[in-house]
C-alpha cells in the first residue's frame, strides 16, 4: 500500500461532500480516458503505466550510464527546460543537503548536478562557464523534441567548452544525450558524434516524463536511488486504478474541481520544507501546462511556508476569496533539533527549550491551516512520511494521474500545450529566424 494520506474534510465550509461526490461519474469516465485511451490528446499516455513498464534492463543501463559520469565528472550539467529540467531538480532538491554546493566534494553524494538551458541568462551561462572552466564536467543534454531553444544554446556553449578542455573523441564520452528516437537536431547531432542516448518515448509529455531517463539520470548521477522512487511510483500505480473515492488521486481531482466550480479559481501548493520548493515549481508547470488553456483552468501558484507568510501570507488569509490551498506535509524530518535552554531568557523562548524545531514548525502549519480555513480558504492536506526516495516517488505518480483526471473534468485536453509555441513563434520572428520572413517584416511592423 501507498503511505500517502489525503485528507478533504476541510474544504467542507465552501463545498459539501455531495457537490464533491456530484463529479464522480465524470471522473469515472476521466479514468476511463485515461485507462482505455478513449480521450482527447490520447496519443500522450504512456506515463500511465510507465513505473509497471518500465524495465529493470533500462533502470540498470541508467545506473552505469550515472556511475560512469560520477567516476569521470566532479560536476554534471543536466541541460533542458520545462518537463526536461523540473522533475529532476525538484527530486534532487528534495533529497539533497541545503548546503550540498557549499560542502565541497567531502560528502559521500560527491558528483553534484548543476542545472542549464532552463534559461536564457547570459549572466547565468557565463557564470556557469567560468565556474567550470577548471573542473571536472559532463553534460547531459535532455529534449524531446531535440528544437528547443533554451537548451540548444546552453548546449552548444557547454560542448565547445568541453571539447576545447578535452577534445572531441573525449568529451564526447562525457556527453549524454537523451531525446526523440528518430526526430530532431539533438538525434542528429547525437548520432553523428557518437554520444551514449536515451529515448523519450513518443507517448510520454515532458512534463509527465520525470519518470523515464529524463529524470532518473539526472537523479541517479546525484547519488540517489531510483529504484525507490520507481517502486514508489509503482506503488501508487497500483493504488490508483479505482474509479472512485477510495483512489486518493481521484478524490484530489474531484476535491479540486468542486472548488473550482464553486469559484476558487487559484490553487496554492504549499510546504512547509524548504526542500520542496522545486517540487512546487513542477507541480505548477504539471497543473499550468495541463489545465490552463480554452480559457479555463485553475492557475496553480506555490509557496514555501512558514517563509512566505511573511510575504504572501497577508493575501492569503485576507485578500480575493478565490483560493484554495494544498499543503504538502512531510510528517518526519531527516534530522533532529531541539531549541536550548538559556538561563537569560532574554528572547522569552524557553517555553519552547527542548522541543524539537520541527514541533514548531508544525504548530505553525496547524495553525495556519486552521487560520485559513477561518479566513474561507479550504484546506486539501497531503501527508508524506518522509523525503525519501521511495514516497516521492508515490507524490510524482500520485499528482501526474490526479492531473490527467482533473484536466478530463475541466473538459480540456490535458497532454498538449499550444500555448507554449506563441512566444516561440514571436521570439524567432524577432531574431529573423531563417523562414520567418513573414512573421519578422509583421511583428517588427508593430515595434
Ligand atoms: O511539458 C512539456 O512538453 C514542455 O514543458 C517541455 O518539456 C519543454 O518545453 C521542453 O521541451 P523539449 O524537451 O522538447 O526541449
Amino acid at each position: 500500500m501507498s503511505t500517502i494520506k489525503v485528507n478533504v474534510k476541510e474544504v467542507l465550509g465552501t463545498v459539501s461532500a455531495e457537490q464533491i461526490e456530484a463529479l464522480n461519474p465524470e471522473a469515472a469516465q476521466a479514468m476511463e480516458f485515461l485507462h482505455k485511451g478513449t480521450g482527447a490528446g490520447s496519443d500522450f499516455l504512456g506515463w500511465v503505466n510507465l513505473p509497471e513498464d518500465t524495465s529493470a534492463e533500462l533502470l540498470a543501463d541508467i545506473e552505469a550510464t550515472a556511475k560512469q559520469l560520477r567516476e569521470t565528472c566532479d560536476y554534471v550539467v543536466s541541460i533542458g527546460i520545462g518537463g526536461s529540467y523540473l522533475g529532476a531538480k525538484a527530486v534532487i532538491e528534495a533529497l539533497s543537503d541545503s548546503f550540498a554546493s557549499l560542502r565541497g566534494m567531502e560528502d559521500d553524494r560527491r558528483c553534484r548536478v548543476l542545472f542549464a538551458g532552463q534559461n536564457i541568462g547570459e549572466d547565468y551561462l557565463h557564470e556557469l562557464q567560468d565556474f567550470l572552466a577548471d573542473k571536472k564536467f559532463g553534460i547531459i543534454v535532455i529534449s524531446k523534441s531535440g528544437t528547443t531553444t533554451e537548451p540548444a544554446i546552453a548546449f552548444r556553449l557547454l560542448k565547445e567548452q568541453l571539447e576545447s578542455k578535452l577534445g572531441k573523441a573525449e568529451a564526447s564520452k562525457r556527453i549524454v544525450a537523451i531525446t526523440d528516437e528518430k526526430r530532431g537536431a539533438l538525434r542528429q547531432l547525437a548520432t553523428e558524434e557518437g554520444y551514449k542516448t536515451f529515448v523519450i518515448a513518443d507517448n510520454v509529455g515532458g512534463r509527465f516524463s520525470v519518470l523515464t531517463p529524463v529524470g532518473l539520470l539526472p537523479i541517479a548521477v546525484a547519488g540517489f536511488d531510483i529504484r525507490a522512487l520507481m517502486d514508489g511510483a509503482r506503488q501508487m500505480q497500483r493504488d490508483t486504478l479505482a474509479s472512485d473515492d477510495s483512489n486518493l488521486a481521484f478524490l484530489y481531482a474531484t476535491t479540486r474541481n468542486a472548488l473550482y466550480r464553486a469559484g476558487k479559481k487559484i490553487e496554492i501548493l504549499v510546504n512547509y520544507n524548504p526542500k520542496l520548493h522545486f517540487f512546487g515549481e513542477w507541480w505548477k508547470q504539471l497543473y499550468g501546462e495541463s489545465e490552463g488553456k480554452d480559457h479555463k483552468g485553475i492557475f496553480p501558484a506555490a509557496v514555501d511556508n512558514s517563509t512566505d507568510l511573511h510575504s504572501m501570507g497577508q493575501w492569503i488569509q485576507d485578500g480575493e476569496r478565490t483560493i484554495f490551498e494544498t499543503v504538502v506535509s512531510v510528517a518526519e524530518p531527516r534530522h533532529e533539533v531541539v531549541i536550548p535552554m538559556d538561563a537569560a531568557n532574554l528572547d522569552g523562548l524557553n517555553y519552547l527549550a527542548g522541543k524539537r524545531v520541527d514541533q514548531v514548525n508544525k504548530m505553525a502549519e496547524l495553525g495556519t491551516r486552521i487560520a485559513h480555513v477561518d479566513g474561507a480558504v479550504p484546506n486539501i492536506l497531503i501527508t508524506i512520511p518522509a523525503l525519501e526516495e521511495r514516497y516521492l516517488g508515490e507524490l510524482i505518480y500520485f499528482f501526474e494521474k490526479a492531473c490527467g483526471i482533473s484536466g478530463y473534468l475541466l473538459e480540456v485536453n490535458p497532454f498538449n500545450q499550444p500555448g507554449v509555441e506563441d512566444y516561440k513563434r514571436n521570439m524567432f520572428a524577432l531574431l529573423e529566424k531563417p523562414g520567418y520572413e513573414e512573421a519578422t517584416a509583421k511583428i517588427k511592423s508593430r515595434l
